[in-house]
Parts: structure tokens; C-alpha cells; sequence
């Protein structure tokens, strides 16, 4: 069996949501101590709607396809929604991750939730 999912390597080769959002309503980075890498996610938000969401990722395949994935299950939702995601779920999405690369799927649910906690705390500043 192959280590990888058809549907990692396709998000690793091609990652969906490449980039920077200059004018992000909110930004999160997070990383892992133990590996080194490193994520970050940019979220446009209106009306408590991610009407955009970008990633630049330092890090492995496993990271780069999390990242990927967990871009397109926020796209269009509601912030509440995206607050649910975890990590099972963006590697579930990818038809799984090998044991030992689950951490990698952790990254991305913790770069939206911290995304996520920045915007609430402007919110609650503004
Ligand atoms: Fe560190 Fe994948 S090895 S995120």
C-alpha cells in the first residue's frame, strides 16, 4: 500500500490556497517545536463568512497537504464552523495520514483556530 493518499500527493504537488492576504482580517502561525515547521493562515472575513482563505507553509508534504485541504474545508463557511475543525477531519478529508504525520494535520487546525483568536480578540478591542 502506498504510504500516501492519492488525494496528499495530489495536495502536495498542487496546493490549493497558495499565498499571502495582504489586506487579512485575520492572520495565525503556528509551529512545531519538535519538526521545525511552521504555518500561517491569512483570513478574509465578512460577515462572520471566510470568503477567502490563503497558507504559506515551511514544512513537510504532510503539512503542505493539511494546509491545502483544511483551506478548502473553511472557504465559504461560517467562522463558528471553522472553529470546529480538527485535525481528524482535514485528515480524513485526505483519505488519512500515516500515524506518525498526524502532528502535521494538527498544524493546520491550530493556524485557523489562532487566526481565528486574533480576529475575536480585534473584535473585542475595536
Ligand atoms: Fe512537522 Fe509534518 S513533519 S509538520
Amino acid at each position: 500500500m502506498a504510504l500516501y493518499s492519492e488525494k496528499v500527493m495530489d495536495h502536495f504537488l498542487h496546493p490549493r490556497n497558495v499565498g499571502i492576504i495582504e489586506d487579512a482580517d485575520a492572520v495565525g502561525e503556528v509551529g512545531n517545536a519538535k519538526c521545525g515547521d511552521i504555518m500561517k493562515m491569512y483570513l478574509k472575513i465578512e460577515n462572520d463568512i471566510i470568503t477567502d482563505v490563503k497558507f504559506e507553509t515551511f514544512g513537510c508534504g504532510s503539512a503542505i497537504a493539511s494546509s491545502s485541504m483544511a483551506t478548502e474545508l473553511i472557504k465559504g463557511k461560517p467562522v463558528s464552523e471553522a472553529l470546529e475543525l480538527t485535525n481528524k477531519a482535514v485528515a480524513e478529508a485526505l483519505d488519512g495520514l500515516p500515524d506518525y504525520k498526524m502532528h502535521c494535520s494538527v498544524l493546520a487546525e491550530e493556524a485557523i483556530k489562532s487566526a481565528l483568536e486574533n480576529y475575536n480578540k480585534g473584535k473585542e478591542e475595536a
